[in-house]
Order: structure tokens, then sequence, then C-alpha cells
């Protein structure tokens, strides 16, 4: 990866953007597992045109960018990026509307507000969302999903993708697109818009009783608390539920006997064993190994290869 050449990069920037600069911001205060380096470039673009004028210029000056969310399913090396990430957390990235029984949200809504919106417009078909510590535009390119709870079988999956119906994208030219869910590949834990920059989305939603909707909520919520990791800063579930696998990652991990596993502050949950928690100062390197680890024990015991579901961002890429 290359360096940002020693050049009033933000002098220049600040003459065609008009959101929030800052400079040499880490990211572990944007990551909910509290690890990350400072980017170079850390920009809040206020509108759609700012967001265009942003992308335009890191283009022209060759600098990498990326989008970040909530940073809930992030983990970012501690040393420092050459690279711009631009978050979509200004008023008007955080507006959601309803017309009928859809829903428009922008990117930078949470889950949470999403939630409660739908909620008390008596909308349902977004409860399995609760407690997914996400945005809009996160869970949108991740393909954000639960188990369904509500089902008799409960092991089914449940995606954001299932209430979606349209999207709001920029392209890398800085086109400003609508696509329909039908021309999207979303698949399990991706959305395939790899080029693509989500700016909002509506959600189909049904009617359904207030009461009846904070129930649900409050079930999904509940099986959180008592299954997953919510106390120690985390990173959601590290690896994707292996394919050819009856077991979960999770039930994988914990039957090699490795919860509780730990490389300096990086370790293993006691509570759910697909999550490595941050007891401390837990470093870039240490949950590394600790994913290395885990995949190589995985391996060697069940032949199977685990692939991370969170994103990891350092000097060899971001992938
Ligand atoms: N299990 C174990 N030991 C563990 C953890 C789980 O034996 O340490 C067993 C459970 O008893 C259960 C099975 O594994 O029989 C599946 O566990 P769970 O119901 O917790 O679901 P999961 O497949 O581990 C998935 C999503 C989660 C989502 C939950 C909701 C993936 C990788 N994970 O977890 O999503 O919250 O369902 O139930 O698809 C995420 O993607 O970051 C995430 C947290």
């Amino acid at each position: 990866m290359k360096t940002i050449p020693e050049i009033k990069i933000q002098e220049k920037l600040q003459q065609v953007f008009k959101g929030r600069i800052r400079v040499n911001e880490p990211l572990s205060s944007h990551t909910y597992i509290k690890i990350g380096g400072p980017v170079d470039l850390f920009l809040s673009p206020v509108d759609i045109e700012d967001l265009k004028a942003a992308v335009e210029f890191l283009d022209q000056a060759n600098i990498p960018r990326v989008m970040i969310g909530k940073g809930s399913n992030l983990l970012v090396s501690d040393e420092s990026l050459p690279i711009a990430a631009i978050k979509l957390n200004s008023p008007f990235f955080q507006e959601i509307t309803k017309q009928d029984n859809s829903v428009y949200a922008r990117a930078g809504v949470s889950l949470a507000k999403f939630i409660n919106f739908s909620k008390n417009n008596r909308l349902s078909g977004s409860e399995f969302l609760a407690g997914i510590p996400g945005s809009i535009g996160g869970a949108i390119f991740m393909n954000a999903g639960t188990r369904n709870i509500s089902l008799e079988n409960s092991k089914q999956l449940c995606s954001i993708s299932d209430i979606v119906s349209q999207v709001q994208v920029m392209d890398k030219h800085g086109n400003v697109k609508i696509i329909a869910k039908e021309d999207i590949k979303f698949t399990y834990r991706d959305c395939g818009l790899t080029d693509q920059i989500i700016l909002a989305a509506w959600f189909e939603l049904k009617p359904l009783a207030q009461e009846i909707i904070a129930q649900n909520i409050e079930a999904f919520l509940n099986n959180k608390l008592s299954t997953q990791e919510l106390v120690l800063p985390n990173a959601g579930c590290i690896f994707k539920n292996p394919a050819k696998s009856k077991l979960s990652a999770g039930a994988l991990i914990d039957q090699a006997k490795l919860k509780g596993c730990s490389i300096g502050d990086a370790e293993i949950s006691f509570i759910h064993a697909n999550f490595i928690v941050n007891k401390g100062n837990a470093s870039f390197s240490q949950v590394r190994s600790l994913i290395a680890k885990i995949q190589e024990t995985v391996e060697n015991k069940y032949s199977i290869c685990l692939e991370p579901e969170v994103k990891i961002w350092d000097k060899e890429g971001l992938k």
C-alpha cells in the first residue's frame, strides 16, 4: 500500500469538501473491539454531493478509501494506515421516513433507530435485527442476519435482504443509482456491491400491533443476551458458519476446547466461542494470532477451513 505524499492534502480537500475532516484519527475509537491505528484522513460528508466531492478528490489523489459503519464487524491493524475512512454519520445520512408499509432509511441510521421507528409506525419485519450493533449501510453491505427464533425451525437464518426492496448506491464514478433487490446478489453475509457505496435502502414491512412487535424485539434481544458476548469489546462473530458442516463455527471452536484460550488480552469468549473479546489492551496481532490458532486447530481436528466473517484492514490490504 502506498503512503500519502507529504503535501497539504487537508487544505486542498477543504476547498471542495464541506464535511468534517479528521487527520490521523485512531480507528480504535470507531471499532467495537477498540482496536485500530490511525488513518490519514477520516471524513464525514454532509450529504451525497459532499460524498461525491470526497470520492472524486481521493480518487484523483490516489488515496485508497474505505467506508466505515458502526465498526462492529471490523478488525483493524494498530499500525497507521495511509488511507481515508469515510463515515456517513452526518444528520443527512441519519434520516428515516416512511410511506405506507415502506420504510426508507439512509446508510447512517443505526439498526436500533430503524427497529424503533418501524415499531412506532406499527410496521413489523425488522425485529430480528434487534441487538445487532450496526448501521443500515454496514448491515446491507454485510447482509447482516440472525437465526429466526420465531420460526419453529430456529436454525433458519434471516438476513436484512429478506426485507429490502431497493438500495440506493453511489457507483465508483460518483453516479447515484437505485438498484432493485432482484438485481443485487445477496448471499450469506455479503451483498456483492463491492465497488459501490450504500447510501440508503427501502424496506418492505407488514402492519402489526405495536405490542406484538415489542414482544418480538424483546425475544430477539433476550436470545442475544443469553447466548452472546455483550459486555466485553468484540467484533461480532469472527468466522462465517461453514457451509459444509452441520455444526456452526461457534460449536466447532467450542468442541475443539478453545473457549477461554488467550493470547495477551485477546481471548476466545467463554459465552460464545465464535467471539474474540478484548480484555483490555489486546493488539491487532494478538487477535490475528488467535484467529490463526483457531483456524489451525479446527482444520487439524475437523478438516474444516473456517473463513473469517470479520473484515480485516491492514497494510496488506482491506479485506
Ligand atoms: N454453540 C456452541 N458453543 C458456542 C456457541 C454456539 O456449541 O460457544 C452452538 C449453539 O448451542 C447452537 C449453535 O452452536 O446449537 C449455533 O449457535 P448460535 O445460535 O449462537 O448461532 P451462530 O450460528 O453461532 C449466528 C450468527 C450470529 C447471530 C446468531 C443469532 C453467524 C456466523 N453468526 O450465530 O451473527 O447473531 O446466529 O442467533 O452467522 C455475526 O454475524 O457477527 C453474528 C453475531
